[in-house]
């Protein structure tokens, strides 16, 4: 896919009724829509709750992987984050997730767009395997498979039916085994000082109210 931008990764393929939207790496501007689309597609208790969250609450996703489509008029209106974990001790791999499409733009392709922009950037980045929980029948399309994380498990409840693996480089699953843990960086806390200062300035916002 064409580069488009230092930040844009990729361009989808013509659509029939609106402009083509945008596939980039994620900027700081993105987060606070991205986190309503999240909420819009999955519900924010819901998605909050599942087991793929424990593995990615409090890091932050890999470096170079994570996604945003942007509409015309430069909404987001798709995300896709990679995370790193371990399958099972010593062995790398990447968690890909969530996945949401704003409703009005879906079964246009922008989903594979964004899934076949991961893969490819995670493969030239020079990562090994990706593991995720979702609809076995969207992602095999992809070459997700069930069989490749027969001997991992993951730090909750899950169905084992759609908890799935895809091997970048040859045999980067084989004979994996243990429980899946998170090892990307830890989103950093915010300072005394950082705290104090939006406090003040939130109380100063108020008062000039
Ligand atoms: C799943 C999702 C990301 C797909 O995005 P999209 O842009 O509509 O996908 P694409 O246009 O690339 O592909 C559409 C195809 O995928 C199929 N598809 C979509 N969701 C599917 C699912 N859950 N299971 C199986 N197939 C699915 C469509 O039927 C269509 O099939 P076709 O190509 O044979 O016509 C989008 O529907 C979405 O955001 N859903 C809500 C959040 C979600 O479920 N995320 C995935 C977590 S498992």
């Amino acid at each position: 896919m064409a580069l488009v931008s230092a930040h844009a990764v990729a361009s989808v393929a013509p659509l029939n009724t609106v402009a083509t939207p945008a596939i980039s790496l994620e900027r700081p501007a993105d987060l606070a829509q991205r986190e309503a689309l999240l909420d819009l597609a999955f519900g924010r208790a819901a998605r909050l709750a599942k087991t793929s969250e424990r593995l990615r609450e409090g890091r932050k996703p890999a470096d170079g992987l994570a996604f945003a489509a942007h509409g015309a008029d430069g909404r987001v209106i798709g995300t896709l984050r990679l995370w790193h974990v371990a399958a099972g001790p010593g062995r790398p791999a990447l968690l890909l997730g969530p996945l949401a499409i704003h409703p009005w733009f879906r079964d246009r392709g922008l989903g594979k767009a964004m899934m076949t922009t991961a893969i490819n950037e995670a493969a030239r980045l020079g990562h090994g395997a990706i593991l995720l929980v979702g609809d076995a029948p969207y992602y095999a399309r992809f070459g997700f498979d069930v069989a490749l994380t027969e001997g991992l498990w993951l730090p909750g409840a899950f169905e084992r039916s759609r908890f799935l693996g895809l091997e970048l480089k040859a045999g980067a699953l084989s004979g994996a085994r243990g429980l899946v843990s998170p090892t990307g960086a830890p989103v950093e806390a915010p300072s005394l000082t950082d705290l104090i200062a939006r406090e003040s300035d939130a109380g100063a916002l108020k008062r000039s109210a």
